[in-house]
């Protein structure tokens, strides 16, 4: 049984990593392959990798760090996608372009998430068409790379046949944080959920069978936050470098879960995603970010500097301290995902799939996130009820934004683009949509097809 990991390098490695290992006996993993493009970055990780697995766990997995395909894939089980085509420096670019230009800049929203899938899908596709080509007939690509719904939309046109199962740890991040403010295990919460990816809303959660829906409202009203009153009483907890504990608290995160307050001051019935902020304070986002200095920078500065850091030190002296790389449910939840698959459990898990009426005011092609039962055939979706209007409209822009944006990008049309960037909620004319649009061309020379 073999897993590779596309993207070795990423920050996010040596957790899923950590996550398989500890999986080992439901998994039967024999070997984790490495596989980047970046050749200096992903030897590094390999290292800590070696480390986590022989001196950390003393595993027996065997590791494979390869920069060549069909080393990588051939007879694979599960591939986890997890690259960031252009990584940080382009990340800090997505976010400040559209920032100059007074729209909202981030990673996987609005023009920096457009600018990305333009970046991605492609490559994307080539990971397919290699896996096709050297793993098992049975393979599973597992993807996180990012942004997952122009990704998922992508992999739907152009390999509909494909066994790619897209998924994002937003949502099991919100329950974390949801269990930690109401104290109880995140194990017992059980939750309703639909949208499209970074686009959705929980309808109910339950604690052993208890709608705690009116609690978390009047917590969070009375907090004024989404937050755990812990954290928020150790305000270090808030800004630590430390990357072990749970990294979606620190830093400007901190305003998503003061949006989820301020949304849910408005509509309180159900529990945003905190992406929502970005479409629906898209003016305040922007009035309290830092056009000099955003999110990437924040990565950089923290979980990117503290593991290289951290490996360079290792190399040096031997020491390894843990802190260093992130480790959580991000790693739990791909993993988890190919034990449903592998050994046909049926448990129940979020994913973004082809909706196919499981929404029924939605399109059959539309790639929604919702839950569904995970067994060897691959997700069995939970049909939905119909949706209420403003979430069916607010879904249909985005939606038809980003389905405009991938034809586009697979037709090489400005046009098509242009009108994704206009249709966006985040941007607010279309002149603003073709100014943005004209500085990104420039920015991802060498990412983009050419678009005429
Ligand atoms: P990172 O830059 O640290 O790592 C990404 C790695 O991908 C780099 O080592 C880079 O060299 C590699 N890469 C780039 N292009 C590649 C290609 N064509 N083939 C193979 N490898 C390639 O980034 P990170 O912050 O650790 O994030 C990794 C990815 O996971 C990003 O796409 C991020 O958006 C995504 N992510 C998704 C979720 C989710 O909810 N879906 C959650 C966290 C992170
Ligand atoms: C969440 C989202 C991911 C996104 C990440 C960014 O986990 O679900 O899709 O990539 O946040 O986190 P970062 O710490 O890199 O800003
Ligand atoms: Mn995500």
């Amino acid at each position: 049984m073999i897993i590779t990991i596309v993207g070795g390098g990423s920050t996010f490695t040596p957790g899923i990593v950590k996550s398989i290992a500890l999986r080992k006996e439901e998994l039967e993993v024999d070997e984790i392959r490495l596989f980047d493009i970046d050749k200096e970055r992903q030897d590094k990780l390999g290292v800590l990798v070696k480390w986590i697995l022989e001196e950390d766990l003393k595993s027996d997995i065997k590791l494979t760090v390869t920069y060549d395909e069909k080393e990588a894939y051939t007879d694979a089980d599960f591939i986890f996608a997890q690259m960031r085509v252009g990584k940080y420096a382009m990340r800090e670019l997505d976010e400040k372009i559209p920032l100059k230009h007074g729209c909202v800049g981030q990673e996987t929203c609005g023009c920096g998430g457009m600018a990305y899938g333009m970046r991605t899908i492609f490559p994307m596709i080539k990971v397919i068409d290699d896996v096709e080509k050297y793993a098992k007939p049975t393979y599973w690509i597992l993807n996180y790379s990012n942004p997952a719904s122009i990704v998922s939309e992508a992999c739907r046109k152009l390999r509909p046949d494909a066994r790619i199962i897209n998924i994002c740890d937003m949502p099991i991040a919100i329950i974390d944080v949801v269990a930690a403010a109401l104290e109880v295990d995140k194990k017992d919460l059980v939750y309703d959920y639909y949208g499209l990816n970074h686009f959705g809303w929980f309808t109910s959660i339950e604690y052993k069978g208890e709608d705690v829906m009116p609690k978390l409202r009047d917590y969070i009203m009375d907090q004024k936050i989404l937050l755990p009153a812990a954290y928020l009483k150790d305000k270090k907890a808030l800004t630590s470098s430390n990357t072990n504990s749970n990294r979606h608290t620190k830093g400007s995160w901190y305003y998503v879960w003061k949006g989820v307050y301020e949304i849910m001051q408005n509509f309180p019935e159900t529990l945003p995603n905190t992406y929502l902020n970005y479409y629906l304070q898209q003016k305040e986002f922007v009035e309290h970010s830092d056009p000099e200095h955003t999110r990437a920078n924040e990565v950089m500065e923290t979980r990117e500097k503290n593991l290289f850091d951290g490996i360079d030190r290792y190399l040096a002296t031997g020491e390894i301290d843990e802190s260093v790389f992130y480790a959580g449910s991000h790693g739990d939840w791909i993993a988890d995902l190919a034990i449903a698959l592998k050994n046909d459990t049926k448990a129940r898990f979020l994913v973004i799939t082809e909706n196919r009426g499981a929404i029924p005011n939605m399109p059959y092609d539309a790639m929604v996130e919702v839950p569904a039962y995970i067994g060897k055939k691959g997700p069995e979706v939970i049909a939905q009820d119909e949706i209420p209007l403003f979430q069916q409209g607010l879904m249909m822009q985005q939606l038809n934004s980003e389905k405009l944006l991938v034809e586009g990008c697979i037709e090489g049309s400005y046009e098509k683009v242009l009108k994704a960037f206009t249709l966006n909620k985040t941007v607010p004319s279309m002149k603003v949509a073709k100014e943005v649009l004209d500085d990104m061309i420039e920015a991802n020379k060498g990412y983009w097809p050419e678009l005429k």
